[in-house]
């Protein structure tokens, strides 16, 4: 994080194909065709990457071998291979154990807005799905490890409809009491506009510097890059994408990939933020991914870009 402290400029991209991308494909990805993923998305210059998550593999068994890919990249940071921040994702306390004794030093909570939707994900109440949360972000602050929270379907729930910006305030300064270092504001199905998004981080930066907050945008609508630039428009600096658009949760009905890596990136690059990322090799990354899981990917800007023979400021 210290590149957005220091470099106005600076947008940080944290990329979650590994975890968000595949857990919702039909073709199981293994835990060694996933490090190879993750390993060229650090070649690519990505700031951040959530490379897993600390799921039951009966719930998602996409996710099965999270502690084989945390220790492989353990590797790599420890030798200092990589300066991107590596993280995973735990949605109780079981699973931090297990994030944690497999070495992850960034981990983030998945509490979602309404009661539903926490039931449906995660098997827990909406208040028993905070305790949770807030005693893994305690745990962490304790254990050195760096804890994040999501805030899933902060806008709209795919089975109670809209969320209120108040839930999401005050969801958010629970788990800031608790110690979490970054709150991430999930639009989990991808129905925010651009309004709603100006919305609720114009309320969330009157309380917290936009470096606390990053935004997740799923791209059901097409909505993504417009949301994406209406975050941006109110100071917000950290993004979560997926190459080739890829992802999904599987337990929210409706719940299209997420805004393309590659889409965003061009934007950023096209308006003079740099993001230390390779688009060339993302793009390449994206093919990739679609090898993986059997099926053709990309984002918008894909088809123009491998055809441009100007390709300017990229
Ligand atoms: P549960 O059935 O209530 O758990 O599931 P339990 O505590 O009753 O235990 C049942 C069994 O699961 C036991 O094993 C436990 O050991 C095991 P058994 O005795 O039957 O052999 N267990 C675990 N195993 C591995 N890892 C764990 C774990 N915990 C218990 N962490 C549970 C609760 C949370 C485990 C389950 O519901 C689950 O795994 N859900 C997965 C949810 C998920 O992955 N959702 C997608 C990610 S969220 C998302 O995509 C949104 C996001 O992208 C943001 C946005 O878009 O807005 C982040
Ligand atoms: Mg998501």
């Amino acid at each position: 994080m210290n590149r957005l402290a220091t470099d106005e400029k600076f947008v940080f991209v944290n990329e979650v194909g590994p975890r968000d991308g595949l857990q919702n494909q039909a073709a199981h990805v293994t835990p060694q065709d996933r490090i190879e993923f993750i390993q060229r998305l650090l070649d690519a210059g990505l700031a951040g990457v959530e490379v897993a998550s600390f799921v039951n593999p009966k719930a998602v068994p996409q996710m099965a071998g999270a502690a084989d890919i945390m220790s492989a990249l353990r590797a790599l940071i420890d030798d200092k291979q990589t300066q991107a921040q590596i993280s995973v994702l735990v949605p109780n306390m079981y699973g931090y154990k297990a994030a944690q004794e497999a070495g992850a030093g960034i981990i983030s909570v998945v509490p979602s807005a309404t009661e539903t939707m926490n039931q449906k994900n995660i098997n827990m109440s909406l208040e028993e799905t905070l305790a949770t949360s807030c005693a893994i972000l305690a745990q962490a602050d304790k254990d050195g490890v760096r804890g994040q929270a999501y805030i899933s379907v902060a806008f709209e729930c795919p089975f109670e409809g809209p969320v209120g910006v108040q839930q999401v305030l005050t969801i958010a300064e629970r788990l800031t009491q608790a110690g979490a270092k970054e709150i991430i504001i999930g639009d989990t199905i991808g129905a925010a506009n651009p309004l709603q998004v100006k919305n609720l981080f114009a309320k969330l930066t009157d309380i917290y510097p936009p470096s606390f907050l990053s935004a997740h945008f799923h791209d059901t609508r097409a909505m993504g890059l417009a949301n994406a630039y209406a975050a941006l428009e109110c100071g917000i600096r950290k993004f979560d994408s997926s190459v080739g658009g890829l992802g999904g949760c599987p337990f929210a009905p409706g719940a299209a990939g997420n805004l393309a890596t590659e889409d965003l990136v061009a934007m950023l690059h096209q308006m003079g933020f740099t993001t230390g990322i390779d688009l060339n090799k993302l793009l390449s990354i994206a093919t990739f991914a679609g090898t993986l899981i059997d099926r053709k990917i990309g984002g918008r800007m894909t088809a123009w870009f491998a055809q441009s023979s100007c390709q300017p400021a990229m």
